[in-house]
């Protein structure tokens, strides 16, 4: 057990600042093994703030202290007092000046959080906490402060040194080692700060800003990695250029630099100026990267340089903030890309990570509110919650106030707060000061966990010819919230006439009919109920469009009624909504038993829609995809993890054998034709082409697996190589081994490649896939220190393989646990992340649920687990 229970910390103990620092010069003498770093920090009382105790407290952890001063002088032992993650300075006068030495040590630091090195660089990740681990200082986000730091190193191996802002000094000293000065004129948050050291190379770029500043654009990478940034480049300029259309942002600086670095935590970093990325977010070229990390790369460019402004220039007051920035950024992230892809495509794709992650989140004993109230270890909070809810919360508010108010209040919000530390409670009410709309009780978005289930009845009445709809709101109790109170939610909803068009809307009551279309109602009360009259017919109802809510949704239709929406709903994302709904009834049908028969009327559907030409194919492709094993297990009283995978299995056989002509000539028509293209248009095809493989493979279909292995022998893109990997190594078999031979021969040096090789067997449904995961763990290229390297082989099984991972007799539990107690004392963020995929033992049976419970018990059990793990595993049980 944990020696001391560590202690919560409450959103409502927030105090602000005693004192606040305006400028912080740093000095680092670089070297793997110990770095020195210098600080002149200026610190002043805040004026704010109540006065104290005439102590200063700064964080600090896992430094060694070499000396102190205080306004020049050395400080005596009596003065301060060093604890193991504090520095206390007695008796400071209002306003001085403190310097301290410390020694780090880089190449020992495995939770790469702070100054760590990464192959044979060295970087920082401070965010959220990490630049206690570099200097003493005030590590909270409301302590703004300018700063400027000098890199000293060996010049042969790191000759480019790097920090924020612009480089203002370089010289070379005369035992070898370089000296570079980097200055950054803007304020920032101590989570911003980053230095990069190493033997890199640059592809740069320009960018010339709307008023016409030109801003130099640097991506650094290994040599080796230099032909694989242009997509990162190109993706750079484009989200430049939409923020300043979009949301009238212009870049400040004259350099942004990104780096690329194998070991890394999360996804990327928006420290100011100098982004410092995950390099499975940078590299990319078409032989070695799939349509899903071009993807992934562009988005997450676009992400951290949207950072500058919803993150940078204005910050979190404290870390309960957090969705301030991420839900606000994730949201500009997923519109930009509905803008410069497919907006259709995009929004279901958002929407299948939401469900499976964020709701599933929501139901969890680690559900929190999208400003979370209290934390252990704030690293557990960059979550779904508060990223992908978080942006459903704000646009929920875009939509409720249209899109030239919402620009009008975000304009607010960036001229009111600019330089400023502040709270969501902040942003809300620029949207309410630009609007005029009173948006109290939508607070309760930020509030209040849970996923809002929403109950949808609809009747018409032939005589008055009105359609009616009882809606009726609830939320599921959530830890710590017993009791929840109705959300106020855009529910936005079309009627379909006879012939599949919009039919036009009249509530009852309204003076004149809306247009055919779309029609936004309010939901305030736990039940409303609405009547829309003068309809020529019985309507089909079309709810939630575009999902407007983050919500479930349930209501009364038939198989016929989601057949017609499936066909007809001028709503894309319904129309897809409705295919995933009429194949999760078909599925679970099949779950409850395994002889249940598949109408007719799917199958002519799904032909229907092979056939038609004109269709977007990449819609075509989410909407022809049947359910994730994971997300039906979700709609279960209890996950039948076994008989889920039976009739998933059982449907794609079916489908790949009914539909063989239709499919095989999808597959003819969709082929690889000329260089490879990151278009919407040309991803389209690829997946949809893949996915036809895809069912026809299950159906052992002889012609497919000849195109299966041709296609992955001839393919000139890596999309259309690992489609036929994965399917080739689900099928098992001689042509298996020999395919992941070929594949380890030709990419065993491309360590992002060879993620792919570990991730496509851990993520197989065959019976032998934990034996191979456990074989994999003693691969020569294994290694827990490789955080992407875990993600493809330990959390792909664990988060990716429902029905290996749940086997019944708990293997994939104790592994879990396992690589857990394994990875803890070298990665907490990482070990803690992997504990979350056991937190949802209550959805499964009892003999699943013990074997479940009985391993997180184990981890509890452990002497000096970090907090990380801590927080989580002792939260499951509670
Ligand atoms: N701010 C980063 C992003 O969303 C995430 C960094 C989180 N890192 C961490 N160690 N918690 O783009
Ligand atoms: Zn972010």
């Amino acid at each position: 057990m944990y020696r001391e229970t560590p202690h919560p910390i409450f959103l409502h103990d927030y105090q602000p600042p005693e004192f606040l620092i305006d400028r912080v010069d740093l000095a680092f003498e670089l070297d793997p093994e110990q770095t020195m770093v210098t600080a002149r920090l200026e610190l002043r009382r805040n004026p704010a703030a109540t006065r104290g105790d005439g102590t200063v407290c700064l964080h600090g952890e896992q430094l060694e202290l070499e000396w102190i001063a205080l306004d020049g002088h050395p400080l005596n032992p009596v003065d301060y007092r060093v604890e193991r993650e504090s520095l206390t300075v007695q008796r400071v006068p209002d306003r001085f000046v403190l310097e301290t030495q410390v020694r780090i040590h880089p190449a020992h630091n495995t939770a790469l959080e702070g100054l760590y090195q990464s192959g044979d660089m060295l970087c920082t990740q401070c965010e959220a906490e990490g630049f206690r681990r570099i200097t003493y200082f005030l590590d909270r986000p409301d302590v703004m402060a300018r700063y400027s730091a000098t890199l000293i190193a060996d010049k042969t191996r790191f000759p480019v040194l790097l920090s924020n802002g612009n480089r203002v000094a370089s010289d070379d000293l005369d035992d070898g080692r370089h000296r570079v000065r980097w200055e950054d004129p803007f304020p920032k948050p101590s989570y911003l700060f980053a230095l990069v050291a190493g033997d890199l190379r640059a592809v740069e770029d320009s960018f010339t800003t709307a008023s016409g500043r030109e801003v130099a654009l640097q991506i650094f990478v290994e040599p080796h990695n230099l032909d694989k940034c242009d997509h990162a480049m190109r993706s750079l300029k484009k989200a430049m250029r939409w923020d300043e259309e979009r949301f009238g942002r212009e870049y400040d600086l004259d350099i942004f630099m990104i780096v690329a670095v194998s070991h890394f935590n999360m996804g990327a970093m928006e420290n100011k100026g100098l982004n410092i990325f995950n390099d499975k977010f940078v590299l990319a070229r078409p032989d070695t990267a799939t349509d899903v990390d071009f993807d992934g790369i562009e988005s997450v460019i676009a992400h951290e340089y949207f950072h500058n402004w919803t993150g940078n220039r204005i910050t979190c007051r404290d870390w309960f903030q957090l969705s301030l920035k991420e839900g606000f950024t994730v949201y500009r992230d997923q519109e930009f890309t509905a803008d410069v892809a497919s907006r259709g495509v995009k929004r279901i794709s958002d929407v299948r990570v939401l469900r499976s992650h964020q709701f599933t989140e929501d139901a969890s004993p680690m559900a929190h509110p999208v400003r979370p109230d209290s934390y252990i270890e704030i690293n557990n909070f960059y979550t779904a919650t508060v990223y992908q809810k978080g942006a459903e919360v704000v646009r929920m508010q875009a939509n409720l106030l249209g899109p030239e108010v919402f620009r009008r209040a975000t304009d607010l919000y960036f001229a009111r707060h600019d330089g400023q530390a502040v709270t969501t409670d902040d942003f809300v009410r620029c949207m309410e000061d630009a609007s005029g709309r009173d948006l109290s009780q939508f607070r309760r978005w930020y509030e209040q966990a849970g996923t809002p289930e929403l109950h949808i009845q609809t009747s018409y009445d032939e005589a008055t010819r009105t359609c009616s709809l009882i809606v009726r709101q609830h939320t599921e109790p959530t830890p710590g919230q017993p009791v929840k109170a109705p959300f106020h939610l855009p529910l936005a909803i079309g009627l379909l006439g006879p012939d599949g068009r919009d039919l036009p809307l009249r509530l009852a009551g309204a003076s004149s009919p809306d247009a055919p279309g779309t029609h936004v109602l309010e939901l305030r009360q736990a039940v409303e109920t609405f009547h829309f009259v003068d309809l020529p017919a019985r309507p089909v109802p079309s709810l939630l469009r575009g999902f407007s809510a983050p919500v479930k949704l349930s209501f009364d239709c038939t198989d016929d009624d989601l057949l017609f929406l499936m066909a007809h709903d001028s709503d894309g994302f319904n129309r897809w909504d409705a295919a995933q709904t009429l194949m999760q009834r078909l599925l679970l049908n099949l779950v409850e038993d395994a002889e249940a028969g598949i109408p007719e009327s799917f199958f002519d559907a799904f032909r229907r829609a092979l056939r038609d030409e004109a269709s977007d194919r990449a819609l075509l492709a989410e909407v022809l995809t049947l359910p994730a094993e994971s997300y039906l297990g979700e709609q279960m009283a209890v996950v039948d993890v076994d008989g889920i995978h039976r009739a998933r299995t059982t449907l794609t056989r079916l489908i790949g054998e009914r539909l063989r002509d239709d499919l095989l000539a999808v597959y003819r028509d969709n082929g690889e034709s000329g260089p490879y293209a990151f278009t919407p248009e040309a991803v389209g095809r690829r997946a949809l082409k893949n996915l036809a493989l895809g069912y026809l493979m299950q159906a052992e279909d002889a012609e497919a697996l000849a195109r299966c292995q041709a296609q992955f022998a001839g393919a000139h893109n890596m999309t259309d190589v690992m489609a036929a990997l994965r399917l080739l190594v689900d099928r098992g078999g001689l042509e298996s081994r020999q395919a992941l031979d070929e594949f380890y021969r030709r990419w065993s040096g491309e360590s992002l490649v060879l993620d792919k090789w570990f991730s496509v067997q851990a993520t197989s449904p065959r019976e032998e896939t934990l034996t191979q995961v456990i074989q994999l763990m003693r691969h020569p290229d294994f290694s827990l220190g490789h955080p992407n390297r875990v993600r493809s082989l330990v959390s792909a099984f664990c988060n990716l393989n429902q029905v290996r991972f749940h086997a019944a007799d708990g293997a994939g539990y104790r592994f879990l646990a396992d690589r857990v107690l394994e990875l803890d004392p070298l990665n907490p963020l990482i070990a803690s992340r992997l504990v979350k995929s056991l937190i949802r033992w209550r959805r499964f049976d009892p003999g699943r649920q013990a074997l479940m419970r009985a391993e997180i018990a184990r981890i509890l059990e452990r002497e000096d687990i970090s907090k990380d793990v801590f927080e989580v595993a002792s939260k499951a049980l509670d």
